[in-house]
């Protein structure tokens, strides 16, 4: 019997591809060329799966001209690149790797937060230009984070990694606000308060962003909410470009109106608003967050995994809609 077509739309470990191979009829991009959305279309027109990243839009134009596709197997917890409803509706499965990025993914957060309340990138960026003649008492001084208020919006598996990390290991006060309240027993494991946004917005002394993107998270925080937030607090954005108003943050950050900010996704990226690009109390990474070497690997075998039980026992370890696997 013929192996089913599938695409592989982003370059990824050899090994991974090597284990597809023995299931599958692969088309792969170890280029990693960029495609524009025709390309993909045209490539994806005789898959029946596709192994996808964040960075490839599958929406419904892209379903009404691929008839064959059953599977997108997203290398991403994020899945906001996956129009869910039309593929329901069309009856192609989707699915996204949970869980095997949710410490590396934590642990970068608090990186992240760290090296911007503690300025790291600024005073090193002065330190490599030679600026650095003397020492002197306010050189660099930040915020701490010991002992500060976390806040944390979007209290899903990521942000409870934070939470634990701050509370346990810092002695940080942590406050969430989330669609859902968690139940008493995971507060208490995260010594997390459950606050409302206006709350979150004014008390925190550092705010983490760790929730989906979807249409009622875009710009989430705005200039009206970074007006809440206290001058000399900071901001760290680990969840998707989009949820922050980047503009309207890049002008905060100018007029001081909060002391920092962290982001590691932007709206349109890899393109950066260029007004985040010219203020010094931004640290700038390239959507980095779950890239520790075992955890890619972990998140591409993940998706690799749910192809082959797709293929194999029409089956999925992490579907997003489910309800297709049923449908006769
Ligand atoms: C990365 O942003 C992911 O969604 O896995």
């Amino acid at each position: 019997m013929s192996k089913p077509r599938i695409l592989i739309a982003r370059a990824v470990f050899p090994a991974v591809i090597e284990r597809l191979s023995q299931y599958f009829d692969i088309e792969s991009n170890q280029a990693d060329e960029t495609w524009s959305k025709a390309q993909l279309t045209e490539k994806l027109r005789d898959k029946a799966g596709a192994f996808t990243t964040g960075s490839d839009r599958i929406d419904a134009d892209v379903l009404a001209a691929c008839p064959q596709l059953k599977i997108c197997a997203n290398m991403a917890v994020g899945y906001n690149n996956f129009d869910l409803d039309a593929m329901t509706a069309r009856g192609v499965l989707g699915t996204n790797t949970p869980d095997v990025l949710t410490e590396t993914t934590a642990d970068f957060g608090f990186a992240l937060l760290m090296a911007t309340a503690r300025r790291i990138t600024e005073s090193e960026h002065y330190l490599r230009a030679g600026q650095w003649t003397k020492w002197s008492y306010d050189m660099f001084a930040g915020s701490d984070i010991h002992g500060a208020t976390l806040g944390i919006l979007g209290m899903g598996r990521i942000g409870q990694g934070i939470a634990r990390r701050g509370a346990h290991g810092f002695g940080m006060n942590v406050i969430y606000h989330n669609r859902s309240r968690l139940d008493a027993a995971t507060e208490a494991e995260c010594k997390a308060r459950y606050v409302d946004k206006d709350e979150l917005l004014k008390t925190a002394d550092h705010l983490v962003l760790v929730l989906p993107y979807s249409a009622a998270s875009h710009h989430a925080i705005g200039a009206a909410e970074l007006a809440q937030m206290k001058p000399t607090a900071t901001l760290v954005n680990i969840a998707r470009g989009g949820i922050v108003d980047d503009a309207a943050l890049a002008a905060a950050l100018r007029d001081k109106r909060i002391a920092a900010a962290g982001l590691d996704v932007f709206e349109g990226e890899p393109k950066v608003h260029p007004d985040l690009l010219t203020v010094p109390n931004v640290v700038l990474t390239p959507h980095i967050a779950s890239a520790s070497v075992p955890t890619r690997l972990a998140m591409a075998n993940l998706a690799a995994d749910n192809l082959i039980e797709f293929f194999t026992k029409n089956k999925a370890l992490t579907p997003l809609n489910p309800q297709v696997l049923t449908r006769a």
